[in-house]
């Protein structure tokens, strides 16, 4: 296993592609109305990232092994669908939930990040899964520091959605990035505190946690990348790309249309 450390202009570098990252969603935002189709989003999102921002789209024909290449910019998993969800020309209905998970390339450096959307109102369970999903994120986020270790974010993450009555998603997990989409380490959203890799200032790596109503299987569809509940469940999915400082964490992908941080959260320098 390498996890790359960043220096000073990898770090710079990976500031600007999370910003651009976050900023392709908050672009997004007042699109996502009832009516809209996914593939319209992701054409606004390809333009956008190509022609605005002079990016790359990175999940465009993005192909690691044993999965055929992704068709589309983006990935929008509505419902039921726990992630990697291909755009497609179904319009969005009211009461929908969807995720929207972009990562952008800038100038060698990769950024991701997803956030949830509501399609008009939804249900009050669906909203509070999303908002639970996120708060669990921000659990797993207020964990690192240098010394800290992998597992504490897991735990984390998963003391907090179980206790809520939710169950983690155990097969996709977030990731080291860099001038990698998907870099060492693997960061699971479960685990036990004091296991696994110790944080060093300079790793960068995703927390993306997928928070079930239900139970936690999943299936695969025959496209082989539509990841949904096996019980059908509601799934919701949050996702920054964090950078580990001397003295705790700094998130990378924020912009201004970021939903405002959780009260429990303490300033990190
Ligand atoms: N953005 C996803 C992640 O958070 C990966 C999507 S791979 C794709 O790791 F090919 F589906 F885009
Ligand atoms: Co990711
Ligand atoms: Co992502």
């Amino acid at each position: 296993m390498t996890i790359t450390i960043k220096d000073e202009q990898g770090i710079a570098g990976m500031r600007l592609a999370g910003r651009l990252a976050s900023q392709v969603l908050d672009y997004l935002e007042p699109f996502v109305k009832p009516g809209v189709t996914t593939n319209a989003l992701d054409k606004l999102a390809h333009d956008y990232i190509v022609d605005v921002q002079g990016a790359i789209p990175a999940p465009l024909n993005y192909a690691p092994d044993g999965y055929p290449p992704y068709p589309k910019s983006i990935c929008s998993s509505i419902n039921h669908q726990v992630c990697h969800g291909i755009p497609n020309d179904k319009p969005l209905k009211k009461g929908d939930i969807v995720n929207l998970d972009i990562t952008i390339i800038k100038d060698g450096w990769h950024g991701d990040t997803s956030r949830m959307f509501c399609v008009g109102d939804a249900s009050i369970a669906a909203k509070r899964l999303c908002a639970l999903t996120h708060e669990a994120m921000w659990h797993g986020i207020q964990q690192v520091r240098p010394g800290a270790h992998l597992g504490d974010i897991g735990w984390a993450i998963q003391s907090f959605a179980e206790g809520h009555g939710f169950s983690v998603v155990r097969e996709f997990c977030g990731h080291g990035i860099g001038r990698g989409f998907h870099e060492d380490p693997q960061v699971l959203h479960y685990g036990k505190p004091g296991t696994l890799t110790e944080l060093k200032a300079g790793m960068t790596f995703t927390i993306e946690p997928m928070i079930n109503a239900g139970r936690r299987d999943i299936k695969e569809l025959g496209d082989g990348w539509t990841i949904v509940t096996k019980d059908h469940s509601l799934s919701a999915q949050w996702e920054h790309t964090v950078l580990v400082t001397p003295t705790g964490y700094e998130v990378l992908t924020l912009s201004a249309g970021s939903p405002a941080i959780p009260d429990f959260v303490q300033p990190s320098a």
